[in-house]
């Protein structure tokens, strides 16, 4: 039986090395658009808003760019993986390249409007308007490819919009928002199924307007942040240290996302959709950060004062003073092993680790690697 095995996969690979349209198709994605909020921002918040400050970006780019890490975030990761240059923001009107796509994501973002809005803390572009944006992203470029000239070569190929890929990361900020307004978790749990129901038409329009191969991240652990420590009553702490209630909350929002993707399969029947489950991945990290070389999970790198190096009115990046000197928030020595880069944002080590536990399917369900995430080619 074994040898049977064996030889049956030896004919396989020999398959697979001479006649590679055999192989389980790897897709050719010409594009990849993205929604989400900070986890995903690439310099929408950026550029509609405030910059983030030094030291923001200092790892990888040298400078701030856009991101809330120190560098390189998940969705960079994921555009290298596919050989495509880093998702220009939506909203970033200079120097913006869309041809291999667009980031719609903006730190902030929730998916349901809050009443907050527009100035409030959240972003006005939620869910909703990212995905208005994106209809405006696809029409205006038909127009621009028509004319031709030199927007042309700025913009999608109208069979890009439908090839592409399209990844999702929020709702991290709307289970924050429930929090902050003081919300109990069975309040909490009650208005899941409004989210996840707007989450699903969105994704269900993005399927009608052509889109067939969706990579859905779930939302991570965000009781174990330090955001959450200073500026909630944390009463009771989880195996990892982190905040159990809280964490509690994203897990059930994460069960019902997880409901609401197998539900748009039954529904999308065309569409390829692959839930992502990043809480793990984070909380594997954060639970174990010695043995993967990482410490102080549960610290801020870059920040200031208290046990979470952490304070909201000093945040990274801030000019404060002390004691009569003006000083920069500034980041720890070695980025490159902290989990935690302002209180609320990962590292791009952590992020680059996130993304090494992804890739191949691993925490995937169907366990698809992200290069097969999009529908198998049929006849
Ligand atoms: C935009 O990016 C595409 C693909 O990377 C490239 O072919 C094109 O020349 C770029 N356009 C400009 C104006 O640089
Ligand atoms: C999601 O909610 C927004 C705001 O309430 C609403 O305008 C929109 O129609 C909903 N989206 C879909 C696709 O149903
Ligand atoms: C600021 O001054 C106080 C009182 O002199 C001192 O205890 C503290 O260490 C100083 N803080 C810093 C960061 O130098």
């Amino acid at each position: 039986m074994a040898n049977y095995l064996r030889i049956l996969q030896l004919i396989i690979a020999f398959w697979c090395v001479f006649y590679p349209v055999l192989a389980l198709n790897n897709c050719d994605f010409p594009a990849l658009f993205n929604f989400g909020d900070s986890n995903s921002d690439t310099g929408g918040f950026s550029a509609a808003f405030e910059a983030p400050l030094p030291p923001y970006g200092e790892t990888y780019f040298g400078k701030p760019a856009g991101r809330f890490s120190d560098g390189r975030l998940t969705i960079d990761f994921i555009a290298e993986t596919f050989g495509l240059p880093y998702l220009s923001a939506y909203l970033d009107s200079v120097g913006s390249n869309f041809t291999t796509g667009a980031n719609l994501a903006t730190g902030g973002s929730t998916i349901r409007p809050q009443p907050s809005l527009p100035l409030g803390r959240f972003s006005p572009f939620y869910l909703n308007i990212q995905y208005s944006q994106f209809l405006q992203l696809k029409s205006r470029s038909l127009l621009f490819s028509k004319k031709g000239g030199f927007f042309k070569t700025l913009l999608p190929k109208e069979d890009y919009f439908d090839r592409a890929l399209y990844t999702f990361d929020i709702g991290q900020n709307d289970l924050t928002a429930a929090f902050l307004d003081k919300k109990s978790t069975s309040e909490i749990k009650a208005s899941i199924p409004d989210m996840l129901s707007n989450f699903s038409a969105n994704i269900k329009a993005l399927y009608d307007q052509g889109g067939r191969s969706f990579w859905i991240h779930n939302t991570g652990p965000i009781g174990c942040l330090p955001y959450i420590f200073v500026n909630l009553p944390v009463t009771q702490l989880d195996n990892a240290g982190c905040a159990a209630n809280f964490n509690g909350v994203a897990q059930y929002f994460n069960l019902k996302l997880k409901d609401a993707v197998v539900q748009l399969r039954k529904d999308l029947t065309l569409a390829a959709i692959t839930y992502v489950d990043i809480y793990t991945v984070k909380y594997t990290l954060i639970s174990n950060a010695n043995k993967y070389g990482f410490k102080h999970p549960l610290v801020a790198c870059c920040g200031s004062g208290g046990k979470y190096n952490y304070n909201g009115k000093a945040g990274c990046g801030a000019t404060i003073n002390v004691n009569g000197t003006k000083v920069v928030v500034g980041s720890c020595k070695t980025p490159s092993t902290r989990v935690n880069w302002d209180g609320i944002h990962y590292t791009e080590a952590a992020n680059k680790w996130v993304f090494e536990q992804i890739v191949d399917g691993k925490f995937s369900d169907p366990p698809t690697p992200l290069k097969m995430a999009c529908p198998v080619a049929v006849g």
